[in-house]
């Protein structure tokens, strides 16, 4: 009863997403910047959850946590993501330091790891290199429902390992994490081939799209010569036609990228993660070679922003940012879009880690129980119980008002008459009964009453 009330105390503002990108009413000029947003600790809960969820699942899988600087220099993003590509072209946050560097706010995590990889020489540490990060990323993109201009990306790369396993192995994490989540989620693969066989198929899809120029959209027929494969990803209806009839680049793969590809998917089948095969997914990233996929939430149509992540294969960036030629693949899944998928879950409690907090509430009337007050509550966090309080309010009603607002299941209250005779009284918020026990008790007291309500609360499959 008690997890169930503080959970519908925490969660009482958190609604259906879709007005995510409002700032709140009354926010004026102090509403974060267009396409970013406040994570207040009423959303805390979702956010707990992912990111232990996800450190619990990387160091299952051997991944060790790394993290590169917010801001690199802009020619790092161009060099490896493509000066082509809609991130580098048009959404990179990028500017000129105080020294007039040219740098960029990270628009993705691979390009930082690699630069990482080569700069601290880890190819000469065991190979392969398996890491995971955490945190934002920025993109000037137009902002819309799933679509931020400051999100945060949970990726894994694993580094110096060209094996078939290694890809379903990567796959297996997000799919596995996802799960984890509540969510069903539709895995979506392909294959690109090398960039040999990239060469000779953009080659074909340029002159069918060429001759297919008048039924596509403005920004796919600037594509056909900037960036061919990308029309493939458009979401606009007029283009699909085009795009469904366009040869496919499993056509055009070598017998050993075709073969390698075979084996991910056998490895996938072994494993039982279900896919479904996408011959126009070829993402919107330049890097990728061979192997490349994106989760998809199931039941949730396919639009641009509603890929949970994405990921794939790059064996030939680290060579061509300087480094020795190695293989790597990895993934990015969107955290934003995830908390939204749990927020409109109607089961997502079973999935959310609670925050611990006894469920205890400290009130306090006059000036001499305040003061002793702050020293209890010091007492308690030594023995793991973490008490909640508000000093500046006096009256008890207002106090256990609050105590209710937070869910509290017992409220503490200490007068100037329990300070005088060191005595404390504990109320049960859901019955109203109250009792009055030593201050030198306090604690293993209000363990003991906390235990009563362990068995309410473990029943309702909390791990408090
Ligand atoms: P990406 O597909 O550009 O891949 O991004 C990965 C995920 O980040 C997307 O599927 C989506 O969930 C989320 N995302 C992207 N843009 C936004 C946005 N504007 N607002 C909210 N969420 C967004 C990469 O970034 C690659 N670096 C992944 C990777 C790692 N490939 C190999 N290693």
């Amino acid at each position: 009863k008690f997890v169930e009330r503080f959970k519908s105390a925490e969660m009482k503002t958190v609604k259906a997403d879709d007005v995510e990108m409002q700032p709140p009413k009354n926010a004026g000029n102090l509403a974060p910047l267009r396409g970013m947003k406040d994570i207040t600790s009423r959303d805390e809960i979702y956010w707990h959850t992912i990111q232990k969820r996800a450190e619990d699942i990387c160091n299952a899988y051997g991944f060790g946590f790394m993290e590169t600087p917010v801001l690199e220099e802009a020619s790092l993003f161009s060099k490896s993501i493509g000066k082509d590509t809609d991130v580098v072209g048009k959404e990179m946050y990028l500017f000129e330091d105080r020294d007039g560097a040219k740098v960029a706010l990270r628009p993705e995590w691979t390009a930082g790891v690699v630069r990482s990889y080569i700069s601290n020489g880890m190819h000469t540490w065991p190979q392969p290199i398996k890491v995971w990060n955490y945190g934002p990323i920025f993109r000037h993109e137009r902002p819309q429902a799933g679509r931020l201009r400051q999100f945060h990306q949970f990726g894994c790369e694993t580094i110096g390992d060209r094996h078939p396993g290694a890809d379903a192995e990567l796959i297996v994490v997000a799919y596995n994490f996802l799960k984890e989540l509540g969510i069903d989620v539709n895995v979506h693969i392909n294959s690109i081939g090398n960039l040999e066989d990239r060469q000779n198929y953009t080659v074909e899809l340029v002159g069918y799209l060429r001759s297919k120029r008048s039924y596509l959209c403005e920004n796919c027929k600037k594509r056909i010569s900037k960036n061919p494969l990308r029309v493939l990803d458009c979401k606009i209806g007029s283009c699909a036609p085009v795009i469904v009839e366009s040869p496919q680049i499993i056509d055009w793969l070598s017998e050993s990228s075709k073969n390698y590809f075979m084996k991910v998917l056998e490895y996938l089948d072994e494993l039982e993660v279900p896919y479904a095969l996408k011959s126009t997914l070829v993402r919107g990233l330049d890097y990728y070679t061979d192997t490349v996929f994106e989760f998809y939430e199931e039941g949730n149509i396919e639009r641009a922003q509603s890929a949970l992540g994405g990921g794939g294969r790059y064996d030939n960036l680290i060579a061509q940012m300087g480094g020795q030629s190695t293989p790597a693949a990895g993934w990015g899944l969107g955290l934003e879009r995830i908390v939204s998928s749990l927020r409109n879950k109607e089961d997502a409690k079973k999935y959310l880690l609670e925050k611990e907090w006894s469920g205890i509430f400290f009130a306090q009337l006059g000036e001499q129980a305040r003061s002793r007050t702050l020293r209890l509550i010091e007492d308690m966090r030594k023995q793991g119980l973490i008490v909640k309080h508000n000093l500046a309010k006096s009256s008890l009603k207002t106090q256990l008002e609050i105590a209710n607002k937070f869910g509290a299941s017992h409220c503490l209250i200490l007068g100037q008459k329990e300070v005088h005779d060191g005595t404390i009284i504990i109320r049960d918020m859901d019955s109203g009964n109250q009792e009055i026990v030593d201050q030198n008790k306090v604690i293993s007291e209000i363990k003991k009453n906390l235990k009563n309500k362990t068995k309410v609360i473990k029943l309702s499959g909390s791990n408090l």
